[in-house]
């Protein structure tokens, strides 16, 4: 049987996850592969308890790694965008295969990445990138090769639904949880990536391009995070029959591709509303296929390790035969630049929450502003805040609008003299 030697770079928490289920696993996945898997080397700067390394070889120069002429696939698991694409880099000029869970490399030097690997004729493999133990990126390159896809969405960062479902849930502190999502390995080393939507951008335009087949552009993703999503709205959007998820959103308009990640309101009903904890979950819509969900954990280390392995799986078949790859990096053949949708046309419902003074007729001037406008309200909601006799708790949803005709009416409203401070808005999707 052919032997494939693996070189594992990075032992944090997927390097481990993924050392420890390639060993526990191996008579599995070497069958699977059709030849032998080693572990031939292990590229960290320190060791992690976690894993046994009696009799394996480690280097703590991860660069040993990718100059090691017996390694045939590296599997880059450091993370960030600095040594992790020198790796990477270093790993296709020396004619290696490379396997990586990492997406801020992917969506910011993906093109150049993949350029270079066709050019050498190696694989680059990134399923972990996105959505953890979800094989999402197998899904969209191969499974719905036959549909025009239509729009994708999806919860793909878990750390930011493990804080909104707990916020909701249990009302507990946003920086507590946060605090309990990097014990448990969810959160990025910097978790302003997973707060900020960051993370979720990266991930986003990656399904993007497998989508849509257009070179990566995470530049021109609009980015908006959850820090200012309060308790009290997930509150307010439950009465309404909604939930907040954080949500990566990408759709085919005629106007172009729209890409965004932001918290959203999403009808109660909807199953990916109810996808919880740090579960991530991506609806496809495909035109022949119709919707189709995927739901799976979205990090950790052995659920990562999962997608990782999977991909060193898909190399090994190819060595063992000697044969070059069917499927091309993103998925297509040839791909175009498209027009990407501005935020300011984008089209959606919104959530608007204002404090206003309760006396008769202030609610007439915000409902005569909005209809000034072509706003329709589609829900509405007061509540008394109980710090407080003199003003009220406005709570509504509107019916679909552009961005930019929202924006003018919201800063008509912030005008109003009746109206206390911001006029906190969060987009609403029906995703019907
Ligand atoms: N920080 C990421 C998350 C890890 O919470 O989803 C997986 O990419």
């Amino acid at each position: 049987m052919k032997s494939v030697n693996i070189g594992l770079c990075g032992l944090g928490t997927v390097g481990s996850g993924t050392f420890n289920v390639l060993r526990r696993n191996i008579e599995a996945i070497q069958s699977r592969a059709g030849c032998t898997i080693t572990i031939a080397q292990v590229g960290a700067r320190r060791d992690n308890p976690a894993c046994d390394l009696t009799g394996v070889n480690v280097s703590r120069d991860i660069f040993d790694v990718v100059e090691n002429p017996e390694i045939d696939i590296v599997v880059e698991l450091i993370g960030g965008t600095t040594v992790a694409k020198d790796i990477v880099d270093r790993a296709i000029a020396n004619g290696k295969h490379v396997v990586t869970a990492n997406k801020a490399l992917i969506a910011e030097y993906g093109n150049e990445i993949f350029a270079a690997a066709d050019a050498k004729g190696v694989v680059v493999a990134y399923e972990a990138a996105v959505a953890g133990g979800i094989p999402i990126v197998k899904a969209m390159r191969e499974g719905l090769a036959g549909n025009n896809i239509e729009w994708l969405a999806g919860i793909i960062n878990g750390t930011g639904n493990f804080i909104l479902t707990e916020m909701g849930d249990k009302n507990r502190d946003f920086a507590d949880v946060l605090a309990e999502a990097q014990k448990l390995g969810y959160a990025e080393a910097d978790p302003t990536f997973d707060v900020e939507g960051i993370d979720a951008a990266h991930k986003l335009v990656i399904l993007a391009s497998l989508a849509f087949a257009m070179p990566l552009q995470y530049d021109k993703a609009f980015t908006e995070g959850i820090s200012r999503i309060e308790t009290r709205d997930i509150q307010y959007a439950e009465k309404l029959g909604y939930r907040i998820k954080h949500i990566g959103i990408a759709r085919r308009t005629e106007a172009g591709i729209e890409l965004r990640v932001h918290p959203t309101l999403i009808p109660n009903k909807r199953l990916i509303a109810n996808v919880n904890g740090v579960m991530n979950a991506i609806v496809v819509k495909g035109d022949a296929v119709g919707p189709t969900l995927y739901y799976g954990a979205g990090a950790g280390d052995e659920p990562t390790a999962s997608s990782v392995i999977a991909d060193i799986v898909d190399i090994a078949r190819l060595l063992s035969r000697d044969s070059m790859p069917a499927v091309p990096s993103l998925g297509f053949a040839e791909l175009s630049d498209k027009p990407l949708v501005d935020i300011n046309d984008v089209t959606t419902g919104y959530y608007l929450r204002m404090l206003a003074d309760d006396k008769p007729g202030v609610l007439s001037q915000v409902t005569t502003i909005l209809s000034n406008h072509g706003i329709s309200i589609e829900t509405m909601h007061q509540s008394e805040p109980e710090e407080s006799e003199t003003t009220a708790e406005i709570v509504l949803i509107t019916s679909q609008i552009q961005e930019r005709e929202l924006l003018t009416a919201v800063s008509e409203m912030e005008g109003l003299e009746t109206i206390t401070g911001s006029v906190h808005k969060i987009r609403v999707e029906s995703l019907g």
